[in-house]
């Protein structure tokens, strides 16, 4: 399973195959797009006209989590994967989708993917309902990676080893103020018994910016990885 990191919360995740795309908002991220003028070779995963995918995993409504997912979906012909709010939303603009629901999971060419709970809001652009917030599992033989989506620490992350197979690897919120921040998501990687963490949802704006070594080091003393990747960086599980 690779995983590349396009900035904030946005993944592309490719595994069995597939090229699965997690969250994007790279056009409107000024840090995605001044990775791009630095590295032009990285235009694959860094300008939305550009990127391939065969599915959209969306975590909820936000815009920072869905300002590509149209035009994405579109280009790719790509199938998305939301709550069930979120894929009605864009399948009026004409998206294919998948909808879940919390505790539900699928069976997919690339794996099993489970919609978890999340501590959060969600509301589309014009202001329309978007369900609740999730979080998704997705494992296969490659690996089992959570990806906790925007959320406050909760005991429902204790349910994760009860449900899924032994995590390979999360994606967890570090940023503070809009979700929880890196002192807490050391407590979620013991409830969700994970030892390697990619961080995500930080340093996007003033009010998420993170002091990186102090992040790193708050895992480290607890023995476990925060990984914070550069964007259009790759991670293999
Ligand atoms: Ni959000
Ligand atoms: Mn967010």
């Amino acid at each position: 399973m690779k995983i590349t990191y396009l900035g904030h919360s946005a993944f592309i995740i490719e595994t069995l195959g597939k090229r699965l795309i997690v969250d994007p908002f790279i056009s409107p991220n000024p840090l995605a797009q001044q990775a791009l003028q630095q590295h032009p070779d990285r235009q694959e995963v860094l300008d939305p006209r550009k990127i391939q995918a065969d599915y959209i995993l969306l975590t909820h409504g936000h815009q920072d989590h869905m300002a590509d997912a149209e035009a994405i979906g579109k280009q790719n012909d790509a199938m998305l994967i939301s709550s069930f709010e979120v894929v009605t939303w864009f399948a009026e603009k004409g998206l294919k989708g998948h909808p879940l629901n919390h505790g539900g999971k699928v069976s997919m060419p690339f794996g099993s993917l489970k919609y978890v709970n999340a501590v959060h809001s969600s509301s589309l652009p014009d202001g329309s309902y978007a369900g609740n917030p999730g979080g998704f599992v997705l494992w296969n033989e490659e690996g089992c990676l959570y990806i906790a989506g925007d959320t406050a620490l909760t005991q429902d992350m204790k349910l994760i080893p009860m449900t899924c197979p032994k995590l390979t690897a999360a994606i967890l919120p570090i940023g503070d103020n809009f979700t929880m921040g890196y002192e807490e998501a050391v407590i979620a990687s013991d409830f969700i018994e994970c030892s390697q963490i990619i961080g995500c949802h930080y340093d996007t704006f003033g009010y998420i910016e993170i002091d990186h070594e102090a992040a790193k080091k708050a895992f480290q003393d607890k023995g476990k990885t925060l990984h914070l990747l550069s964007i259009g960086q790759e991670h293999h599980l």
